[in-house]
């Protein structure tokens, strides 16, 4: 597996594999890699012969008072799990690959209306700078397929919205989230809960899955639901930011008749903000 900073390298790879017919997967990740991550590697391999593995903690999707700095960047342990994987080729370019002219210059993709709310409105400009990082990877690296995770739900269907739009040569694909034992999404964020944290961490997922049953049994009172379940967390000791029950197709609010629901929450416990959701089929 070979890794590669540079835009020329990353070219040459892609050129050589073009020219023997073979397709390629991106998955786009800001490294710290965890099992989640090596499942989206494998999806990646079985919908093309190459899979490219992108690592850049982009900075134009953090706030300013995020966790930019402190983002974990771990490329020496990434590559040694990476080793085990389909993947075929490590793209880890600087700042100055991505945003040849400066962050504060750069040219920015922002998608409308989707990205107003939820991790939107609580991250303002996170996004855009997801998006816009997005289509700097997509036409550096020219992807057939890529791959992105279902936990951050709003995230891939911004980007949908985005290739979709923009007509972008590529098919997104959303994979399952990977969850540990008892039931917490992985994450790199998971790193900054504390011991008594961590115990706790799983009442997100548990929460999600009581309203998903709700729904299941037929319950349509939306309201009540969300504030039962945002009150249960807030007693579990989280800071609630949303927890809230849409159309899984664009987020809009449901009407009783809708078949397709997802149930996304995001609550701080110290430090780490963690997001969830579960996609119920009613
Ligand atoms: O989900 C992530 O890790 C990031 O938002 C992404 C898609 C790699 C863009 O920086």
């Amino acid at each position: 597996m070979k890794v590669v900073h540079s835009k020329e390298e990353l070219g040459e790879q892609i050129a050589e594999w073009r020219h023997n017919d073979e397709h390629v997967a991106l998955v786009p990740t800001m490294g710290s890699l965890h099992a989640g991550h090596l499942s989206l590697v494998e999806l990646a391999r079985e919908h093309a012969e190459r899979v490219v593995v992108s690592i850049f903690v982009n900075p134009t999707q953090f706030g300013e008072a995020e966790d930019f700095d402190e983002y974990p960047r771990t490329l020496e342990l990434d590559k040694r799990r990476l080793k085990t994987t389909a993947a075929d080729l490590i793209f880890a370019p600087d700042v100055a690959t991505v945003y040849p002219l400066g962050v504060e210059n750069a040219t920015t993709v922002s998608v409308p209306g989707l990205t107003e709310n939820f991790c939107g409105a609580s991250r303002p400009g996170h996004f855009d700078g997801v998006t816009t990082v997005v289509a700097r990877l997509f036409a550096l690296v020219q992807p057939d397929v890529a791959v992105f995770g279902q936990k951050d739900y709003q995230q891939q269907l911004v980007i949908r919205h985005m290739a979709e739009d923009m007509n972008l040569p590529v098919s997104i694909i959303t994979a399952n989230t990977v969850r540990e034992e008892d039931g917490l999404a992985m994450s790199s964020r998971n790193a900054y809960l504390s011991d008594d944290e961590r115990a706790i961490a799983p009442v997100l997922f548990k929460t999600l899955g009581a309203v998903g049953q709700e729904l299941q049994n037929g319950r349509r009172n939306f309201a009540d639901l969300e504030s039962k379940a945002m009150e249960e967390l807030r007693e579990a000791g989280f800071t609630v930011d949303y927890f809230a029950i849409r159309r899984a197709q664009n987020l809009e609010v449901p009407d009783r008749d809708c078949d397709e629901l997802v149930v996304l929450a995001a609550a701080a416990l110290g430090s780490a903000r963690l997001i969830d959701n579960i996609v119920v089929t009613v």
